[in-house]
């Protein structure tokens, strides 16, 4: 039976902004990030698919933000953080972390009130030619967000000799496509229970070991 106090079906379903983290036109990651985009349409989500460059932008400056100067970019990453339930980034590895100019934009963003990753749930990927794939990158790139109140997935996806093991259509590792299909649905299961049912939202806070109590609690509890 219909419940008449539900959402429509459509509101229920997940919302993911989905983004890598590189300006270069040939980039790895934004290949990859396709690739989840196309998957998350498969699973049935919403795909908001962006480009870094609606993101980026001067420096982080105080003084900037103190004379109500928010960059164009900040603003965008705030909007469409918001308008969507999660998202995920595929991120080069810079130097054993991540780019500079992923952190710029989510210093920026972070001064948003509402502050937009917090309980946003988040999956992090990243491609290399490297045997690595990026993997380190993405640890640093957790901490922040993390630090930010976002649900990071505790799978993360990182694709070594991408350059060679990529196309636009698949990843050629039979074997790593399907992990990568199974990682980014995994995700999604998770996100769309964190949205449609409460109790999920409150399992996962106690997974992360907070004590659900009013003192403590960072989730919304109506
Ligand atoms: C400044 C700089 C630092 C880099 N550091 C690393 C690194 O630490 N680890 C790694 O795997 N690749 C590193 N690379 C290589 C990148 O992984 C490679 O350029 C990759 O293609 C960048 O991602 P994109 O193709 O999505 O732009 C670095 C590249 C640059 C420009």
């Amino acid at each position: 039976m219909l419940d008449a106090g539900a959402p429509p079906p459509a509101d229920r379903r997940l919302r993911v902004l989905v983004f890598a983290a590189s300006l270069r036109k040939d980039s790895l990651n934004a290949v990859l990030a396709r690739l989840a985009a196309r998957q998350a349409s498969r699973h049935g989500a919403v795909v908001d698919l962006a480009s870094m460059r609606e993101f980026d932008g001067p420096s982080y400056d105080p003084d900037t933000e103190t004379n109500g100067g928010i960059p164009g970019g900040a603003q965008e990453l705030n909007r469409r953080l918001t308008a969507n339930d999660a998202f995920i980034i595929a991120s080069p590895e810079y130097n054993g972390s991540m780019p500079g100019l992923l952190k710029n934009a989510i210093d920026w963003a972070s001064r948003f009130h509402p502050q937009p990753f917090h309980e946003r749930h988040g999956l992090l990927m990243s491609a290399s030619p490297s045997m690595v794939g990026g993997n380190r990158g993405l640890w640093a790139l957790r901490v922040p967000l993390e630090h930010l109140g976002a649900r990071v997935f505790p799978d993360m996806f990182s694709l070594a000799a991408a350059h060679k093991a990529l196309s636009e259509e698949t990843i050629t590792d039979a074997r790593l496509q399907k992990r990568f299909e199974q990682n980014v649905d995994a995700f999604l299961d998770l996100a769309e229970a964190a949205k449609n049912y409460p109790c999920m939202k409150r399992a996962w806070v106690e997974f992360l070991g907070e004590s659900p109590d009013m003192p403590t609690d960072r989730e919304e509890i109506t």
